[in-house]
């Protein structure tokens, strides 16, 4: 019933550190996911929610490290996307209460890390065939 996020060919970057973030940041949300899906309270889940959250956080610090390093022209957009994305995500995880996630809780979280699948597809992939030129 869960869904199972994975990085499918159609969204590596080609570039191997961030194609593995992505990868590891994906784990994050599958182990997220599981952990939601037993009934538990929000104190169960709470090590797999932290951890989503500071992946996501040094992932995309890393992501703008390589873009100042290599002069990407989009860096102020993507880094704007980038902080949106971490408040939101923060928003998301504060709301769920402390008897654990519910329907809707999920549903915000799922339809957050779809954007997050867009993002990878387009803007992700713009970077990394920046970063290999
Ligand atoms: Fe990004």
């Amino acid at each position: 019933m869960a869904i199972k996020y994975e990085l499918t060919k159609d969204l590596e970057t080609g570039n191997a550190t961030i194609d593995r973030e992505h990868r590891e940041l994906f784990q994050a949300v599958n182990t997220l996911m599981d952990a939601c899906g037993k009934g538990q309270g929000r104190a169960a889940i709470e090590p797999a929610l932290k951890f989503l959250l500071d992946y996501v956080n040094r992932h995309f610090a890393h992501e703008e490290q390589l873009q100042t390093q290599s002069g990407y022209p989009n860096y102020a957009g993507h880094k704007q996307f980038h902080e949106g994305y971490k408040r939101k995500l923060q928003d998301i995880a504060a709301q769920i209460p402390a008897a654990g996630p519910g329907v809707a809780d999920l549903n915000n979280l799922n339809m957050h890390i779809g954007k997050l699948v867009s993002h990878i597809k387009i803007e992700d992939k713009k970077l990394g065939a920046f970063l290999k030129k």
